[in-house]
């Protein structure tokens, strides 16, 4: 017997979800969707899906990964409960099959037909997403038999963006109606936990292939949450899912990696809905944007850690930037944001400090307030981007080559605003 089959009979899920929601949650999250450590209830396996693998993998850990090892730091049982929790969890499919046929394309619309033609391929498929596509065949059928992990804790469908007829789906050996068909969306009972699936799918009647018609997930019987892709373009679809994030009626400060910024950017949304991006490393604004304010999806689905996208549109990213004008001797020493009000940060340039106040005017502007707060009298110079997505003015000082420059005073402000072009 192996350790865990020994101690599946004292393993109690409840103990393994107390000790996992206090030692793994930080890494893999709390409803093990992943963080810093892997998605330990997708379909997805990197170091195995077997009882046995996952006990192995949790005692040893992983160091290079910045995983501890937990052998010593908990007892054989109380590792069979944390086990028994995360396979209790589980989504999405698990030993996935196949097998192809080789069709003529006047061969009938039936799956019927297969039961006299030969096995043209077989195998099993280590991501434990399916995929109907078979680039290489004209006219053929595809079958795919899995353990289907079903949300455990409520009615499920599958649901699919194809048109039915060219699919045939049995659950535990029988064959399911589909509960709801209209045009191009069909969806199909599954029960509740773990269960036996069988797809199968024909080119016969198709017009146009493409991957992206097969889109299938499994949705809640309601069809209004999407829980998990089970073929590979479902599960792409889930992860461009959007995750907004909208100010309402304050400042959102989000620091994430955000797509064509540097990793170090602090994102701004203002409730106006123009946003802005600084780089506390150069003291700089390295991006602003209208519109929306961020989409964090890709950065917390799965395991990809893809950078969020901004919501709106871009008047100027990286490198293009409104950025102080620094020189060995005067290098950008950031001291800190605050958050209350308007958005402000505050850094060092020399023997100067300077704080910076970002004001949204409405949509398309925003009014960039540089104080000087402390130091020496000084020439104040912040090199501009042009473009003609937006302009660039100032009431006082100068811009001249795109750098804007004035005699700034203790205690005093200067400001340069930023308009989108009518056109934009
Ligand atoms: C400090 C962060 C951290 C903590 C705490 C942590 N893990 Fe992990 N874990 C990781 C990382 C990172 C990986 C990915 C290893 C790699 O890159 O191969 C991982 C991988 C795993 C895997 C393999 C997943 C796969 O796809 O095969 C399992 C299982 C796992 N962890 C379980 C646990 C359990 C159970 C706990 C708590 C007892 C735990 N981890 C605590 C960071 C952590």
């Amino acid at each position: 017997m192996t350790p865990l089959q020994s101690f599946t009979a004292a393993a109690n899920t409840q103990e393994g979800k107390t000790l996992f929601e206090t030692t793994c949650a930080s890494c893999h999250g709390k409803k093990l969707t992943g963080g810093a450590g892997f998605n330990l209830k997708d379909e997805m396996w990197v170091h195995g899906s077997k009882p046995e693998q996952i006990l192995a993998n949790i005692k040893a850990g992983f160091s290079q990964a910045g995983m501890p090892a937990f052998a010593a730091i908990y007892s054989d049982q109380q590792l069979a409960s944390i086990v028994e929790y995360i396979l209790s969890q589980r989504e999405g499919l698990d030993n996935l099959t196949y097998k192809t046929y080789h069709i003529d394309s006047n061969a009938p619309q039936s799956f019927e037909i297969i039961d006299n033609l030969p096995i043209k391929k077989s195998g099993s498929l280590a991501t434990n997403l399916m995929d109907f596509s078979l680039p290489e065949v004209k006219d053929y059928i595809i079958e795919f038999e899995a353990d289907l992990y079903g949300p455990k804790d409520k009615a499920g469908q599958i649901f699919s963006m194809t048109h039915k007829e060219f699919f045939e789906i049995e659950i535990d050996g029988k064959r399911v109606e589909p509960s709801m068909t209209d045009w191009l969306r069909w969806a199909w009972p599954i029960k509740q936990g773990k269960q036996k699936i069988k797809i199968r799918y024909t080119t016969i009647g198709t017009k146009q292939r493409s991957d992206k018609r097969f889109k299938m997930f499994v949705m809640n019987g309601e069809l209004t949450e999407k829980i998990f892709g089970i073929t590979v373009s479902g599960k792409q679809y889930l992860n461009q899912a959007t995750f907004n994030i909208t100010p309402d009626n304050k400042d959102e400060v989000v620091r994430k990696k955000i797509v064509k910024l540097p990793t170090s950017s602090i994102a701004v949304g203002t409730p106006l809905n123009i946003n802005y991006a600084f780089n506390p490393k150069t003291c700089s604004f390295v991006g602003v944007w209208s519109g929306n304010f961020l989409n964090v999806g890709p950065n917390i689905e799965g395991r990809g850690r893809d950078g969020s996208l901004i919501g709106g549109d871009w008047l100027f990213h990286m490198p293009a930037q409104i950025k102080p004008l620094v020189t060995d001797t005067t290098p950008c020493e950031f001291i800190q944001y605050h958050r209350s009000g308007n958005t402000s940060f505050t850094y060092r340039l020399g023997h100067q400090q300077y704080r910076v106040e970002a004001i949204a005017q409405d949509r398309s502007s925003l009014l960039l307030n540089y104080t000087l707060l402390s130091g020496q009298n000084g020439n104040l110079q912040i090199s501009l981007p042009t473009s003609d997505k937006f302009k660039i003015s100032t009431k006082q000082g100068e811009i001249t080559d795109n750098l804007f420059s004035v005699n700034a005073k203790v205690g005093q402000s200067y400001q340069v605003l930023l308009s989108a072009s009518e056109n934009n």
